[in-house]
């Protein structure tokens, strides 16, 4: 459930995105309670890549990652840090000074922060509650006494998700907050070939068609909606020029959505766009690091070169 206000928020970036030529939806609302459960299940499937491979990522390459890492550092992670691959970080550093979850969901960061101290109580770690896409004051994150380092981890491949000035623009806050001594360590997925990546966003066990249609039920159940489900499809496309996949849901048959005396007109083969997500050479990536005025000191990719982590410097 949601306060009135959210409600009016949502309200109005899903009309503001239905008017788009071509009409557009947010993709964070895809993440509601459903919408997540269904995320994880697609993590598990064999044809989603992206988890396996960056786990295998971390399990083959901890110990050199460890090295870069240093002794002392403040680990600073943009997510809750729930995850297997922030245990794995975690656990193979060399005395990590502290380690920060930055978190927008009070709930995920109060409960992967329970039990990371369970399984490191020697290891001071200070939760902060934040958004992490905003600005994030500094006085949160200071040490006493300081770390040796600041190292930003983003594992995942969510800088997939932003267009390319978004990520550099992002890259360049990381850059920020990491400070002149700092680093980032940042996940991103590789180009392969096109009927693999559309495999994996449209996966054979139908969850990730559920999941993008789960957000039209998000929809219809927050703002009261007149939405007909089945006149929608999911399918994942690859668009070449921006090197990205893109989730749409294609009308297919003449509909309309509703929302109070708002009236949205879908014939068939028209479609919602709902998400990016952008592939990277190595170069490619190392080529926008260095825009973000980053120097790219090391790469990683898991044994089957699916997908890859960067280490950049901020000096
Ligand atoms: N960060 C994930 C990715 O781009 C998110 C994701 C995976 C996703 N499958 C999806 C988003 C399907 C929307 C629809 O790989």
């Amino acid at each position: 459930m949601s306060t009135a206000a959210e409600r009016s928020q949502f309200r109005t970036e899903v009309i503001a995105g239905l008017s788009g030529m071509p009409p557009t939806l947010p993709c964070k609302y895809l993440y509601d309670a459903r919408g997540s459960e269904l995320f994880e299940a697609i993590c598990q499937t064999r044809d989603y890549y992206v988890t396996r491979a960056d786990l295998a990522l971390h399990e083959t390459h901890m110990g050199d990652i460890a090295k870069f890492v240093g002794k002392g550092a403040h680990i600073i992670e943009f997510g809750s840090g729930a995850g297997i691959k922030t245990r794995l970080l975690l656990a193979g550093l060399d005395h990590p000074r502290a380690y920060t979850p930055i978190e927008i969901s009070t709930v995920a960061l109060a409960e992967s922060t329970r039990d990371l101290r369970a399984t490191f109580p020697n290891l001071e770690i200070r939760p902060l509650q934040a958004d992490y896409t905003q600005p994030i004051d500094d006085q949160a994150l200071q040490l006493d006494p300081p770390a040796t380092k600041r190292v930003i981890y983003f594992p995942g491949s969510t800088i997939g998700n932003f267009e390319r000035q978004e990520a550099l623009d992002f890259l360049i806050r990381m850059r920020n907050i990491a400070g002149e001594a700092g680093a980032i360590l940042i996940g991103v997925d590789l180009i392969k070939p096109v009927e693999q990546l559309l495999r994996a966003y449209d996966d054979r066990q139908g969850l990730t068609a559920a999941f993008n249609l789960n957000l039209l039920e998000h929809i219809r159940r927050e703002l009261d909606a007149e939405i007909d489900l089945d006149a929608f499809d999911h399918q994942s496309r690859f668009n070449s020029g921006f090197q990205r996949v893109e989730m749409h849901l294609v009308a297919n048959r003449p509909t309309v959505i509703q929302i109070d005396d708002r009236k949205f007109e879908f014939q068939p083969g028209q479609s919602i766009h709902t998400e990016n997500s952008h592939k990277y050479s190595i170069d490619s990536f190392q080529e926008l690091a260095d825009q973000a005025n980053l120097k790219p000191k090391q790469v990683w990719t898991d044994p089957d070169d699916l997908f890859s982590m960067h280490w950049l410097e901020a000096a």
